[in-house]
């Protein structure tokens, strides 16, 4: 699964092997070619005639195929836009080329110069990406050779597509594989692979974490909380990240209807995410310590499954009355945040979570929505967003909404009590606070973003593991 496509990075002086199968050439709006390509390179007429025939402008994720003579043979040479050679373009212009390599044995890329090596392979690797049950599909390119660029760069490229992909491959394993169990052992496997502290909460542990009890008591695969520590030496701060860990989301005895209840293995993204970062701050260095906690449930239905208007303890002692018990994700993660709160004194807590249909109205499919009680962390956040091509739109904590989750028999109500309906995403986000103590927190909620409907770019159908490139980059910082 993940990744089966291997990168070899070799310097540019030695071009391309003379049996290359499959040579890719960047071509710019500025040079027509990088220059060190174009001495082994024998296409059939010249390369601004061919650009020109195919009105091909240089764009990123153009890609124009020509037949070479080499080694006495005919081959074939992809020429590949370059656009601007920003971090965005590189992706989009790597994922074109490894597109195009689909179930080939090897395909051969002369990184540009001028661009940068990084995001290429990043964006090459993760189009590479397939997640397939059986043996339906084309595969992808075997073997991707990077020809120049610096290896460090295309190493650092490499180290975020697998943290990735890992993300993918666990939002997209089905829920009949995928318990709450299932999910604590692929964190223990990744936490010894990657040398990472490890715990987890489950059966009677469980006591105080009411939130997680509740929402898990349905189902017959048991809730837990898992958690995992990276700790370098002299960190700079420590970091919480809390992910949603929901392996199912029937809605409960709120129950979804079925086109709603499709995609929602899903639901889990946020603890992928988490998971999957925790995998790679020590390969990115990342100078601050780092706890991830993600809280797994199964929301399902069944005699012993909650019922609206039940009332739950979170952690740390507060009353909620759950007024709809498809607004779980608020619920297992408050536990997680009331106990980060308490227990870990972290600066900074950040939580990841497919939490409302609302933020998916909102921003669509591409970016996520960033709520914060402090501006230098928002600022960061959607700084590392735009970098990492994970990007997010910072929404406001609207203290008026705040009385909407006022409960007359709780401390609080997981959902809108007049069920206006409106501010849906917003109302969720203010929930999260009340359980972050007041310490600098952001919420990513990531309903729209964590699920492709088709492939675009470095973006795969299905789980996209969004979120993954953006904290990593942040933590890295
Ligand atoms: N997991 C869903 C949110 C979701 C919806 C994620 C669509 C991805 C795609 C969440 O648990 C949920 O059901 N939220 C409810 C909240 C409502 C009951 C206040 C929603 O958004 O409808
Ligand atoms: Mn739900
Ligand atoms: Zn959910």
């Amino acid at each position: 699964m993940p990744i089966e496509t291997t990168p070899v990075f070799v310097t540019r002086g030695t071009g391309p092997a003379p049996d290359a199968e499959l040579v890719a050439v960047p071509f710019g709006p500025g040079p027509a070619l990088a220059p060190d390509a174009a001495p082994w390179l024998e296409l059939p007429v010249p390369v601004d005639a061919l650009l020109a025939h195919y009105e091909a402008k240089g764009e990123p994720g153009e890609v124009v195929e020509a037949p070479t003579a080499r080694d006495g043979g005919v081959r074939r040479v992809l020429l590949y836009g370059i656009g601007d050679g920003s971090a965005a373009a590189s992706r989009k212009a790597g994922a074109a080329v490894a597109r195009r390599a689909k179930g080939r044995a090897s395909l051969s890329v002369v990184v540009p110069s001028e661009g940068r090596a990084a995001a290429l392979a990043e964006g090459a690797l993760l189009a590479a990406y397939t997640f397939t049950i059986g043996d339906g599909r084309a595969k992808p390119v075997k073997e991707i050779v990077f020809i120049g660029g610096d290896e460090r760069d295309l190493r650092e490229g490499e180290t975020a597509a697998r943290a990735t992909a890992l993300a993918r491959d666990l939002v997209n394993t089905p829920s009949s594989v995928k318990t709450p169990a299932w999910l604590a052992e692929q964190a223990k496997a990744v936490a010894a692979g990657a040398g990472l502290g490890v715990r987890v909460w489950e059966g009677p542990e469980l006591g105080e974490f009411g939130g997680i009890r509740a929402v898990g008591q349905g189902s017959i695969s048991p809730p837990c909380l898992i958690q995992l520590s990276y700790t370098p030496d002299n960190p700079r701060a420590h970091v919480v990240l809390a992910g949603k860990g929901i392996t199912f989301d029937t809605g409960g005895l709120s129950l979804k209807p079925t086109e709603g209840m499709k995609a929602m293995k899903t639901d889990m993204a946020g603890g992928a995410a988490v998971i999957a970062v925790m995998s790679a701050l020590a390969a990115v260095e990342a100078p601050v310590r780092v706890t991830g906690l993600v809280a797994c449930a199964e929301n399902s239905i069944s005699g012993s499954a909650q019922r609206p208007g039940d009332v739950i303890t979170q952690y740390g002692g507060r009353t909620v009355e759950v007024l709809n018990t498809d607004a779980e994700g608020r619920l297992v993660l408050a536990d997680a945040l009331a106990y980060a709160h308490a227990e870990l004194d972290p600066d900074v807590v950040i939580d990841i979570a497919t939490l409302t249909g609302a933020a998916k109205v909102a921003l669509g499919p591409s970016i996520g929505a960033v709520y914060a009680t402090d501006e230098s962390l928002a600022a960061a956040l959607l700084e590392a967003g735009e970098a990492a091509g994970d990007r997010l739109w910072r929404m406001p904590l609207v203290e008026d909404y705040r009385t909407m989750l006022e409960s007359d028999v709780a401390d609080l109500a997981n959902v809108d009590r007049e069920k206006s309906g409106a501010a849906g995403s917003i109302a969720a986000a203010l929930f999260l606070r009340e359980f972050t103590g007041g310490r600098p927190w952001a919420h990513l909620d990531i309903a729209g973003p964590a699920r492709a409907g088709s492939d675009e770019g470095e973006i795969t159908k299905g789980g996209t593991g969004f979120g993954v490139r953006l904290l990593l980059r942040y933590l890295a910082a």
